[in-house]
């Protein structure tokens, strides 16, 4: 070829490229296919390669062309993502796959396959393709609404823009993990490094932090690889078991795991985890531990979820990284339950990749356990985001004993231990007597209303509240709406790392979340034991906040029909339910949230769904089952949108008695509560003709 022949066709080349550029990223209409788009590029570099002095300036292969997409929206996930259960011993292996077996009525002697693979560290992302077609990507976020990071996404080699070979369903929604590579992960810290930018601490937070990038051409130069294991919503089957599934993933053009296996025992699998352990360091990508997962997608949708994590899969970690430091000294910080919390300040080092200089002590006792004082070695140890615990004294570095005091370190107010009042046992915890007039508790609440999963008010982080909380102008959750009309005297446009843009979005940020999920808002209290989970239980089952708040506050005794009440909804323990009794019963609580309800709507649950026989109904299971196990009879039901409870009363719907029912089948025959045997239960719920509930025995 020519010069003039080889300047013409890299002409030709570029423009091609760009106008597929173009198409693809800001027109959201691809006219390539993948493979096609790949042979100009590789066409271009190969042509370049060759004649260097040909290479134009602006050329494709020097800047990839791409737009920035700008901030990301949000977007909700069809089907939530969940989270894994851990498991740590060999153990509770074998308790896991007990487990299942039980829940889905299987003699224990039973072989059930379950696929094991390797546990991904990076971030979890949903892909969703409609007739082929990627044509979103979102990030987890908090399960629910997570980010758009379409443009993004779509930027890694491991993510088809078009599904290859055949048998897709018309909507797809791919599951996986994005991460990096050690290799990439050293080269890409050390430019970063060269140009005098932040370093990433290790490959997790490169990958998250190169996917979120506000310009997609940032992230299409980083080495960010994706691997598939799982999906969202679908049209239509993905495969009859998680092998067949993650092999079509693969012959749809992802990249999947090629250490998954199929076992079918418990021993199998804890064997296989072992070898990938042994394997581990040698992988060239982090990971965390073995995933397992029931390999029957039939069973695992009857298996389902228990609050944010599905009963059909678990993940076996491995064990934590240790390292040996000095304890320079012992801090106290109040939460925000008042709870003193003693944190160890060490001598930073180096533990699985990340620098560590705080350790927790959980509490006194966990002091006194250890012996360890300040100046003392001691060995800690990481494991994945849990902070890092101090395990024991190495070598007595010679200084005082730690005295832990008997007031807040930040009012001055008397720590107290609780003690419960049924067993009078004393508890190790202290804490501050002061409730939100101590300014650690109330900046601590007020951090957590307004964190991600709670109100999620951007631009209002935990440095905003102090800030706020230092001037008097956040004392309390209504404070926060506000702060716009006050701001003619507070003119937060004026302060220093403000502006007039940033206060605008402050002022929007916090007025879009005006109207907000009774459960989010439950949360958001930072009521005592009262999560995310406990929180949508709660609202589940009340649906508005009206109910929820009549029936709670008129619980006078533990003999009130509203306590049986709130002590009855599955999933919510004794210390939860005393823990929302108590906040609500706390005057000044009471008028904080009263405060806020001026300012702040609440959107009602929604029942599970909205129709079938036996919504909103409050069943009772009791007696041996035949065709379930009770959990699994239980679980369908909440499913179906009923309300189980353990105890009957007067809300009670229906009493699903199996054999040897005893006092509870007597007392719902004396109240005239409508008694159903196990197949009138399921004759009623439609079960006999829902293929998912088929009874026969797996394999
Ligand atoms: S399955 C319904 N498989 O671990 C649950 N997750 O701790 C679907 N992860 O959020 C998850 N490797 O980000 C699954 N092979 C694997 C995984 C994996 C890494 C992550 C994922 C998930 C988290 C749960």
């Amino acid at each position: 070829m020519t010069d003039a022949q080889a300047k013409e066709r890299l002409k030709v080349l570029s423009q091609e490229i760009r106008a597929a550029d173009a198409q693809y990223y800001q027109d959201d209409n691809p006219v390539l296919t993948d493979a096609e788009y790949d042979a100009l590029r590789k066409e271009l570099n190969a042509l370049e390669a060759a004649y260097p002095h040909l290479v134009e300036s602006n050329s494709p292969s020097r800047s990839t062309g791409l737009k920035p997409s700008g901030r990301f929206g949000k977007v909700t996930h069809s089907v939530p993502m969940l989270s894994l259960d851990n498991t740590f011993a060999d153990a509770d292996v074998k308790d896991f796959v007990a487990r299942v077996k039980r829940f889905l009525n299987l003699p224990d002697e039973t072989g059930l396959a379950f696929t094991a693979e390797p546990k991904i560290d990076g971030l979890s992302a949903s892909i969703r393709y409609q007739k082929g077609v990627l044509i979103s990507g979102a990030t987890r976020g908090d399960g629910r609404v997570g980010e758009d990071v379409t443009a993004n996404l779509k930027t890694l080699d491991d993510v088809p823009k078009q599904l290859s070979g055949s048998g897709w369903p018309d909507i797809l929604e791919v599951r996986g993990e994005v991460y990096l590579s050690h290799r990439d992960f050293a080269a890409m810290n050390a430019a970063q490094d060269k140009i005098g930018k932040d370093t990433y601490k290790n490959p997790r937070n490169a990958a998250a932090g190169s996917l979120r990038q506000i310009d997609p051409a940032v992230t299409a130069e980083r080495p960010v690889k994706f691997f598939a294991y799982a999906w969202g919503e679908i049209s239509g089957p993905v495969g009859k078991t998680q092998m067949e599934a993650v092999d079509n993933l693969a012959g749809w053009g992802f990249a999947t795991s090629l250490e998954m296996k199929l076992h079918h025992n418990a021993d199998a699998m804890i064997a296989h985890y072992h070898d990938i352990e042994a394997k581990r360091a040698d992988l060239g990508y982090d990971i965390d531990g073995v995933v397992y997962k029931v390999n029957d997608l039939a069973l695992q949708e009857r298996l389902g979820f228990i609050s944010r994590a599905p009963r059909w899969a678990t993940a076996h970690k491995f064990p934590a990284e240790k390292a040996i430091t000095t304890l320079n000294d012992i801090e106290i910080q109040v939460g925000r339950t008042g709870a003193l919390t003693p944190v160890a300040k060490l001598a930073p080092i180096t533990v699985g990749g990340v620098t560590v200089s705080n350790a927790t002590l959980h509490n006194e006792d966990e002091i006194a356990r250890l012996g360890v004082k300040p100046g003392d070695r001691v060995e800690i140890q990481r494991a994945g985001d849990v902070i890092p615990q101090i395990l024991r004294v190495v070598e007595d570095g010679g200084g005082k004993p730690f005295t832990y005091p008997a007031q807040c370190p930040i009012c001055g107010a008397e720590a107290l231990n609780d003690v419960d009042e049924k067993t009078g046992h004393v508890d190790v915890v202290r804490r501050c007597s002061n409730g939100l007039k101590c300014p650690a508790q109330a900046t601590e609440g007020l951090k957590h209303f307004v964190s991600r999963r709670a109100f999620d008010i951007d631009g209002m982080g935990a440095k905003q509240i102090e800030v706020f909380y230092a001037r008097g102008l956040v004392r309390e959750p209504a404070d926060i709406f506000t702060l716009e009309h006050r701001n003619t005297h507070i003119g937060l446009e004026g302060w220093e790392g403000w502006g007039e843009t940033s206060a605008a979005n402050l002022w929007a940020a916090i007025n879009a979340r005006r109207a907000v999920d009774f459960d989010r808002f439950l949360y958001a209290l930072g009521i005592r034991h009262i999560g995310q989970g406990n929180s949508n239980l709660l609202a589940r089952h009340y649906l508005s906040w009206d109910d929820f708040h009549k029936s709670i506050t008129a619980i006078k005794d533990a003999a009130s029909p509203e306590w049986a009440e709130l002590v009855s909804i599955d999933g919510v323990g004794p210390g939860a339910a005393r823990a929302v009794k108590e906040f609500f019963h706390h005057p000044e609580n009471a008028q904080a949230v009263m405060n806020l309800l001026d300012h702040v709507t609440l959107i009602d649950a929604e029942a599970p769904s909205d129709q079938g026989p036996v919504v909103g109904r409050t069943v009772v299971f009791t007696g041996r089952l035949v065709h379930f196990s009770r959990d699994e009879a239980k679980a369908k039901a909440q499913s179906l949108g009923a309300k189980v409870s353990s105890s009957i009363s007067a809300k009670t719907d229906y009493l699903v008695a199996g054999s040897g029912a005893g006092s509870k089948l007597k007392k719902a025959a004396e109240s005239g509560i409508r008694v159903l045997t196990e197949d009138e239960w399921l004759e009623l719920i439609g079960a006999f003709s829902t293929p998912a509930l088929d009874i026969k025995n797996p394999q």
